[in-house]
């Protein structure tokens, strides 16, 4: 089997060292990768956007299997194109990635089919979002940019100022593009946020261990909001019954729903869920693994991964097994100082054999270049120091004592992940 995957962070490493696991596996190339990915995969110089190139790359060297990881080539239609070349993917169609690239779609999917969700009303007026907003006078209300904006694209707004404020920005300055021409309203929910990613194959869908992202960038959850610092699986908080819960009002409603709209989803479907005083609801749909759920799930995987990926292309996920270890597991993210605004690249990173592990932990890289045999800062979000253990608190003790040892100029990390 030889193997393309793309994208070029964390998730990715985590995806490809999973990969590996599989003896047949005899090639994977990681388009564009990074430096600690060149250690487990051969990089391959094209964007993740760029379809024809990636196509391209995908007949001539010819591959058997493709992973489309990120949302951006997934919401082109990457898996279009290479299934119309006859490249079996694991990923979903354009026409399903909307779940996670239209908020509006997916609010209006869940009101269609009564899947829990915060009360909304979508605008593509600013005057009129205001006036719901005035009439409503309910703070905080969160605003939302309909397409994708980096994980940025939502505001929590204390006041009636702030939500002028946030709908002036995108719907006047237009600060998401043309994401924010469309914005959700919606209601403020309380409560812990769990993960829950799930393989599909449209039909049948099996969830994988629970997770929890931690999305600020400094510790006691303040400061702005990243792609997400550090996470740990599976979270406390998500208990059988709840995901008894989950699996009949929400997994099972999506898929179906899906189909009945003609757009049949394959892939991993990622749940944002909250787990409110009402009951468990959905934040959000993502069309593909999280970013850094997966490097903290994937470990816990004791089913080879390349055979749930290809059940779920073949519509065959029912036959196969999904067993998970009943370990825990924790990643630290080690970001750039000043991400997610501003920051600086090119620091050497100390700590790091010549693989760019550590031992005792896995060292996901998520913006690392390597030259002559050295790691250098290439990101925001640098590495994922990542331990399992047999509870909890060992896996955090095993990754922060790691942390401890690896590092940078300038480095960035939160000194509480999973303490919550
Ligand atoms: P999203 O990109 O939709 O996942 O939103 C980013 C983050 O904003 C979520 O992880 C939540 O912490 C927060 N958030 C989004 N929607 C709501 C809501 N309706 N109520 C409270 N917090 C929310
Ligand atoms: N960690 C959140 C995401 O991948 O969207």
């Amino acid at each position: 089997m030889k193997i393309l995957v793309v994208g070029s962070g964390g998730r990715e490493h985590a995806v490809i060292r999973k990969l590996k696991e599989n003896s047949e596996v005899e090639k994977i190339w990681c388009a564009p990768g990074n430096g600690g990915i060149s250690k487990d995969a051969e990089c391959v110089d094209i964007k993740a956007t760029d379809k024809e190139k990636m196509v391209a790359f995908a007949l001539n060297n010819h591959v058997d299997f493709c992973v489309v990881t990120p949302d951006d080539p997934l919401a082109l239609g990457m898996v279009d194109d290479m299934e119309k070349e006859g490249i079996p993917c694991f990923g979903p169609f354009a026409n399903a990635a909307i779940i996670e690239a239209s908020k509006a779609f997916s609010k209006d999917l869940m009101k269609k089919y009564g899947i829990p969700t915060a009360d909304y009303q979508t605008f593509e007026d600013e005057k009129e979002a205001l006036h719901y907003i005035k009439e409503k006078n309910e703070f905080p209300i969160v605003i939302k940019a309909d397409g994708l904006a980096l994980g940025k694209g939502v505001l929590i707004c204390e006041t009636l100022d702030d939500a002028k404020a946030a709908l002036r920005e995108m719907m006047v300055d237009h600060i998401f593009g043309k994401s924010g021409n469309k914005v959700v309203v919606e209601e403020f929910m309380t409560g812990p946020e769990v993960s829950v990613l799930a393989f599909t194959d449209s039909k049948c869908i099996k969830p994988m261990v629970s997770s929890m992202d931690h999305k600020r960038v400094n510790d006691n959850d303040e400061g702005l909001n990243t792609g997400g610092m550090g996470t740990i699986a599976p979270s406390p908080y998500y208990t059988k019954e709840i995901a008894d819960t989950c699996m009949e009002k929400i997994f099972l409603p999506t898929i179906h729903a899906m189909c009945k709209e003609g757009r049949p989803f394959k892939g991993c479907l990622y749940f944002g869920l909250m787990l409110t005083p009402k009951g468990p609801r959905v934040v959000e749909y993502n069309c593909r693994f999280g970013d850094p759920e997966t490097q903290v799930v994937l470990p816990l995987l004791k089913t080879d991964l390349l055979t749930i990926m290809q059940a779920c292309h073949d519509e065959t996920l029912e036959n196969v097994d999904v067993e998970w270890s009943n370990e825990a597991c924790a990643c630290v993210i080690e970001a750039s100082g000043g991400y997610p605004v501003k920051y600086e690249k090119g620091f050497e990173i100390h700590g790091l054999d010549e693989n760019g592990q550590h031992d005792g932990v896995v060292v996901y890289h998520a913006g690392t270049k390597e030259e002559n045999g050295k790691f250098y800062t290439n990101g925001g979000r640098v590495l994922g120091i990542t331990a399992k253990g047999r509870d909890l608190s060992s896996a955090l003790e095993k990754a922060y004592a790691a942390v401890e040892q690896i590092g940078f100029e300038k480095m960035h990390y939160r000194k509480d992940i999973g303490r919550k």
